[in-house]
């Protein structure tokens, strides 16, 4: 059964309390903040402070995905935020490496993210320092865009890769992701579903987490 994570973008930022209520009610496991700085990706969301109010609201899992540059820089300081999981992407890190271990240092667990043309390659040497790698099926930056359907074969490499290698990372697919095509992309190997507007969109924002739960 997969994971389900709100992504915080695409909730009322007027109504932050009920975003956390919504975590706190339903069958969700973790959610997902993502962090942008208008220079890794063309926008801005929210960042240390908000997290930290956030962390008042709910005790699940924070999944806090870096959409910035220099991500070493803020380590700690998304550390005692509150973070569980942070998530830097590969392009944004000269040593990431090193920034996996300084993650896992501070006591979080450590993720990557991938943008859509990045090969899975950039991670083979790394892989084994990360806890979650995170394939993004968007271009960063916006919620409410298509699935880039081309994420199926890559989800399922990176599995391969996992399986051969004997680890048990687990794979984020974080964008596009919609009750219709929710089957697939956990039959191709996805452990993680972040959802953004499918969720805080919906009528029945609940509901739409437990459909997403049920499936596979
Ligand atoms: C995009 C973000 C996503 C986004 C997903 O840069 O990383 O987490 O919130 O939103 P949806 O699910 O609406 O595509
Ligand atoms: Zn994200």
């Amino acid at each position: 059964m997969a994971i389900i994570a709100p992504s915080l973008l695409a909730a009322d930022f007027l109504h932050l309390q009920g975003a956390c209520d919504l975590m706190n009610d339903s069958e969700a496991e973790w959610l997902h903040l993502d962090v942008m700085d208008g220079r890794f990706v063309p926008n801005i969301s929210f960042g240390i402070p908000v997290i930290s109010c956030l962390r008042k609201g709910t005790q699940k899992i924070f999944d806090v995905h870096l959409m910035i540059e220099e991500p070493e820089k803020f380590t700690h300081s998304f550390q005692e935020a509150g973070a569980n999981i942070l998530t830097v992407h590969v392009e944004a890190c000269r040593h990431l490496h090193r920034n996996l271990q300084q993650i896992r240092g501070l006591g979080m667990k450590a993720g990557i993210a991938l943008n859509p043309h990045t090969p899975l390659s950039e991670i083979e040497e790394v892989i084994q320092e990360a806890d979650l790698i995170c394939i993004m099926s968007v271009n960063p930056g916006f919620g409410g865009q298509k699935f880039i359907s081309a994420s199926l074969d890559k989800i399922k490499r990176l599995k391969q890769m996992i399986v051969s290698k004997g680890l048990d990372t687990l794979i984020e697919v974080d964008g596009g992701v919609t009750l219709d095509n929710a089957p697939e992309i956990i039959k191709a190997g996805a452990d993680v579903l972040v959802a953004g507007n499918t969720v805080f969109s919906a009528q029945d924002p609940k509901g739409v987490i437990s459909k997403l739960k049920k499936i596979a």
